[in-house]
């Protein structure tokens, strides 16, 4: 039996990547994880603002042209000691030295702008991808759906010249057509799509009227959402796709991988109980795959995706309609 899959056009051991997050900015927290059983794993992002920063970018006139976050600059000058891009270059090439599995760079990015340059960088230095978290909450009045997808559509294109290197692009649920949208972004070229970022969430404290951060780590009913369009996207798209976003669970990887997926994302669930979850997930995996007479994950692999049902969108409403009208 085998729990092998592929990701970024890599035969990986087995389909558990772990996301970017501060746990994978290590070389020794990276060790452990590939001991573990993980597939591939993706480094902590440098954000866009790091690179242009230390690229000598005019901040005033970049910031300008998208009106997004001017906020992230003054953040930016102020705590980073202009070592970043090294910093970032010297952990790709240890992690690179010190595993075998894949390893991919990712940038945090809102605009096409001058930080692609760099991506050129990160290919000598040995990564094996790159992904993209594409950080544009659909916030800015003046933006239109149009506009903000050309965005993605632009950065995707100028990065696909900019390097030859297999590329992930990592979206959120917030597009007013997600399928259709996903799929024009994987006829351009992307290698994997990855579902789902998350933004930063705040809360307020009624007290001191202040905004406070919330803890960023998910929780497991978020998993539903992804389950959804993980079911709808992997019938759409032509690429590879990474579903993540509320694994906590093991046999959460199940089903995603029942819903479509190639691979499956944790983040939050490696912070709660470290590496061994790898360890619990890839066994129950196995134990599964055995227990249904499965000997590899194609042969069950987007079994309950929307495969059958063409239109996904009644489908969900009639479910819906089940659910609160009480109609049986
Ligand atoms: C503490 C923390 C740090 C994160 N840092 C990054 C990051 O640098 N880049 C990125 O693309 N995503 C980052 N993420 C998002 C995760 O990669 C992932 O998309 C998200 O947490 C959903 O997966 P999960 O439910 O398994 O946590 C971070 C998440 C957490 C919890």
């Amino acid at each position: 039996m085998s729990i092998s899959s592929k990701f970024m056009g890599f035969d990986i051991k087995s389909p558990i990547v772990i996301g970017s997050c501060g746990l994978t900015a290590n070389v020794e927290n990276l060790k452990k994880m590939e001991a573990a059983g993980a597939g591939a794993v993706i480094l902590k992002s440098l954000f866009e603002e790091q690179i242009t920063q230390e690229m000598n970018v005019n901040v005033k006139v970049y910031s300008a042209n998208f009106s997004g976050y001017p906020e992230a600059y003054n953040y930016i000058q102020e705590h980073t000691k202009g070592q970043a891009i090294e910093k970032y270059i010297k952990l790709i090439k240890d992690a690179k030295a010190s595993l075998n599995i894949p390893v991919i760079a990712s940038i945090n990015c809102i605009t096409a702008s001058e930080w692609l340059p760099f991506v050129k960088t990160v290919e000598e230095s040995g990564a094996d991808g790159i992904e993209l978290n594409m950080f544009i909450l659909p916030s800015d009045i003046n933006l239109s759906h149009e506009d903000i997808e050309r965005l993605y559509e632009d950065i995707i294109h100028i990065i696909k010249r900019a390097t030859s290197l297999p590329i992930s692009l990592k979206i959120s649920s917030y597009f007013s057509s997600l399928t259709r949208f996903a799929q024009k972004i994987s006829w351009m070229g992307i290698t994997n799509l990855n579902i789902f970022n998350r933004f930063y969430q705040s809360d307020i404290n009624i007290d001191t009227f202040e905004t406070v951060p919330v803890d960023i780590k998910s929780n497991h009913h978020e998993l539903y959402n992804t389950i959804r369009w993980t079911a709808i996207l992997s019938e759409a798209i032509r690429c590879d796709l990474t579903a993540g976003n509320g694994v906590h669970k093991p046999e959460d990887v199940i089903k995603l991988l029942l819903a479509g997926a190639d691979t499956v994302q944790v983040v939050s669930v490696l912070y709660d109980e470290g590496v061994d979850f790898i360890i619990n997930a890839n066994n129950k995996l196995k134990e599964w795959m055995k227990e249904k007479g499965y000997s590899s994950i194609n042969q069950f692999k987007g079994k309950l995706s929307i495969k059958d049902n063409k239109n996904a969108s009644a489908f969900h409403r009639v479910q819906f309609m089940k659910y609160y009208s009480g109609i049986e």
